[in-house]
């Protein structure tokens, strides 16, 4: 039998990442947050001074990328990058890397080997479409723009970050158009996807209607 797996798509600052680790937890699954390969590799290019539209370059780079998750931290080679790839630099490049077919090819059989027994749950944008079209629970995660922006701007505030909410909600608006207008592998919410818009909805709540559907 194969090992299950929880496919959980959805728009950037969703939640999504929130509620994957959750479910996860849940049921003692693997966990694979795909974005942090995209973020690696646009963070791998600009140190080496690899242009965001050199295909082949970029490609090379997925291929070859010394990527470890460990205890929820995300290191490149020894260098723990879990706070260097979630800047708004390394969040635009994954976006323009992410277009990139060839890019997107070099990181599909990474993915895949995330799949262990007892099972995992991914998220991302095309993880039910491609990476694991086979997948038994397959989620569209999302939520209003606004709702997406505004948690965002409270995570910041709460870091003590600098946060401007009129650019956050165009930066993610620009993002979702990029992620959705691609031809390879688009953000789209599938057929066989169950919808789950948390707009209104707390973390607790989303990761309670996944965990419904994968008992289902
Ligand atoms: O999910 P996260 O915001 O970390 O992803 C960063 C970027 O990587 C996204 O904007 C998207 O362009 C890309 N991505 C993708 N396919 C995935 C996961 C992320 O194209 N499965």
């Amino acid at each position: 039998r194969p090992v299950p797996v929880v496919a959980i798509d959805g728009p950037s600052a969703s939640g999504k990442g929130t509620v994957a680790a959750r479910v996860a937890e849940a049921l003692g699954y693997h966990c694979l947050d795909s974005g942090s390969l995209y973020r690696l590799v646009a963070l791998a290019a600009m140190r080496a001074g690899v242009s965001f539209d050199d295909e082949p370059g970029l490609a090379r780079l997925a291929a070859t990328l010394p990527a470890r998750f460990a205890e929820g931290r995300v290191f490149l080679g020894e260098e723990d990058v879990t706070d260097a790839i979630r800047t708004e630099e390394a969040s635009v490049g994954a976006s323009k890397v992410a277009v990139l077919a060839e890019v997107r090819a070099a990181l599909l059989d990474r993915q895949r080997e995330y799949r262990h027994a007892p099972g995992l749950v991914a998220e991302g944008r095309d993880m039910g479409s491609v990476v694991f079209p086979d997948a038994g629970t397959k989620i569209f995660l999302t939520a209003t723009a606004q709702a997406r922006a505004t948690r965002r701007y409270k995570q910041l505030i709460e870091k003590g970050m600098a946060a401007n909410m009129k650019s956050l909600l165009k930066d993610l608006q620009d993002r979702d158009a990029r992620d959705a207008a691609r031809p390879v592998a688009p953000l789209q919410k599938l057929p066989d996807a169950a919808l789950l818009d948390t707009t209104e909805m707390d973390v607790e709540q989303a990761v309670g209607f996944v965990l419904d559907r994968v008992r289902s």
